[in-house]
């Protein structure tokens, strides 16, 4: 079974590289089919969730050509179908902005709908309200696809409900190549929004707006080639942020636009660590005892609920009682038995969005399962300050997020391997430990 085994108490060290940001990069490559002209993506992350990307716009007759691990070149003139029903699409839920791009191009789409979530039910009608504002119908088929069609995409003022990420970028998507102009009021602000609609006018459309909550859409005929580079992944640099913090460590997180971790460096610097900015880079510098704090998470430029976990790990070994309210997602605290499993103490409150964490002195390792993407980083970031050894099953979900998690992590120093199999442990736990140290977690080897 694929596993993530690390033995904790090495503080980390170093520098690591920040890859592309993998939620920009998924409304990237919707938006790259929208025109038949090439358009070459750089600093693409190599994880789970884009590459079934690639392979969708692939499989309905893109031509991707993938010129180096992070660089494709997407040429979309030879999409035969807009019905996008493959099983495989339902696992990443960012698949729904292939509708959006469809729709806004061909003025059709069929796309397969994400299964339910770890993370909560997470509707789509902000989505649908934006397709219907500007003059398409929707309608779920009895396949579970999301359909979409009009005559014609006309321009509208759209005040959308809620501050949605997904629905900002597929409403924006949509709306490029309709007539006339639309505005989305009450847009998400996140990075992600403004890198789409910078790719977008790069290939000719006229957004203004992005990273405000209100954008303009002036509608164009028609979108051409270009080359575009993925903005750093924020949330991949908040997680090594966060490891450094949770490691006691010194790492110096490198290919990252400062402006977007401020909220996090805030938060570290309230815990007591040091925060150095640079251009392109920051320092976090661990501290021994950190101060409890209280999160709220929130919108952009609020704290993100996908750095919640990973902060939740750090708190769980700081001085006194934090509280963290999830404001954003309603099932988010899945890694808190599991936490708790390696000695943290936390409960949550019955409603399930407010967490009360009760700092500890230590972790002690623990076989635990990630239920989700972040949590799965947050354990591994508690895996790596645990007493002993830890292994983290369930990581397909880790691999959708993170590219080379774990040979970034051995970079700063860690103790840490993906493993397999029985052999891979065993040769994993005789490089850094005794057999004894680990026989709690892997009863088989007693009899080796
Ligand atoms: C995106 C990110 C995800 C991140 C989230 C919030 C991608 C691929 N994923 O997800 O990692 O955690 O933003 O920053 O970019 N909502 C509705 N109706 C809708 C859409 C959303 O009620 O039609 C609600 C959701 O239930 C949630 C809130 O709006 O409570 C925010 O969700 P949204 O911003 O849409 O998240 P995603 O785009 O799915």
């Amino acid at each position: 079974m694929l596993q993530f085994l690390m033995k904790g108490g090495t503080p980390l060290k170093g520098e690591v590289v920040i890859g592309g940001a993998k939620n920009a990069a998924l409304g990237i490559l919707a938006a790259a089919i929208m025109t038949d002209e090439p358009v070459v993506l750089e600093n693409l992350p190599d994880v789970s969730d884009i590459n079934v990307m690639l392979r969708a716009i692939s499989d309905i007759g893109a031509s991707v050509e993938r010129i180096d691990r992070h660089t494709v070149k997407i040429t979309a003139g030879t999409i035969h179908t807009q019905r996008v029903l493959f099983d495989y699409v339902r696992n990443i839920r960012a698949s729904y902005y292939l509708i959006g791009a469809l729709l806004g191009k061909y003025k059709y789409a069929e796309v397969a709908l994400p299964g339910g979530c770890a993370i909560g039910a997470r509707p789509i009608d902000q989505h649908r309200k934006g397709f219907h504002a500007i003059g398409a119908v929707t309608e779920v088929t009895h396949e579970g696809a999301l359909l979409a069609r009009a005559e014609n995409l006309t321009g509208h003022h759209i005040f959308m409900d809620v501050v949605s990420v997904g629905a900002t970028i597929n409403t924006m998507l949509a709306a490029v190549l309709a007539e006339g102009k639309t505005v989305i009021e009450s847009a998400a602000k996140e990075p992600h929004v403004v890198d789409v609609a910078n790719l977008l006018n790069r290939m000719g459309a006229r957004i203004k707006g992005a990273g405000t909550d209100v954008i303009r859409i002036h509608g164009v005929e028609k979108l051409h080639g270009t080359t575009y580079p993925i903005v750093p992944d924020q949330i991949e640099a908040g997680t090594f942020m966060m490891a450094a913090a949770a490691t006691n460590g010194d790492v110096l997180i490198r290919n990252v636009i400062p402006k977007h971790l401020e909220v996090i460096s805030a938060k570290l610097l309230e815990m007591g660590c040091r925060v150095e900015e640079y251009d392109d880079a920051v320092r976090v510098i661990g501290c021994p005892h950190k101060s409890y704090v209280n999160v709220k998470t929130r919108p952009y430029p609020g704290y993100p609920t996908d750095m919640q976990p990973q902060t939740a790990t750090v708190l769980a070994l700081a001085d006194g009682i934090s509280m963290i309210t999830e404001n954003i997602f309603e099932n988010r605290f899945g890694y808190v038995a599991e936490l708790n499993k390696m000695g943290a103490d936390i409960t949550v409150c019955e409603k399930g969005d407010v967490a009360t964490i009760t700092g500890v002195s230590s972790f002690k390792g623990a076989a635990v399962e990630a239920p989700d993407l972040r949590a799965g980083a947050a354990l591994i970031i508690a895996g790596l300050c645990a007493e002993g050894y830890t292994s983290v099953s369930e990581i397909k979900y880790v691999l959708r997020g993170y590219e080379d998690f774990d040979a970034k992590l051995r970079g700063l120093g860690a103790q840490i391997a993906m493993v397999t199999d029985e052999q891979e442990i065993l040769d994993f736990i005789q490089k850094t430990g005794t057999m004894e140290e680990a026989a709690e977690l892997f009863p088989f080897l007693a009899e080796k």
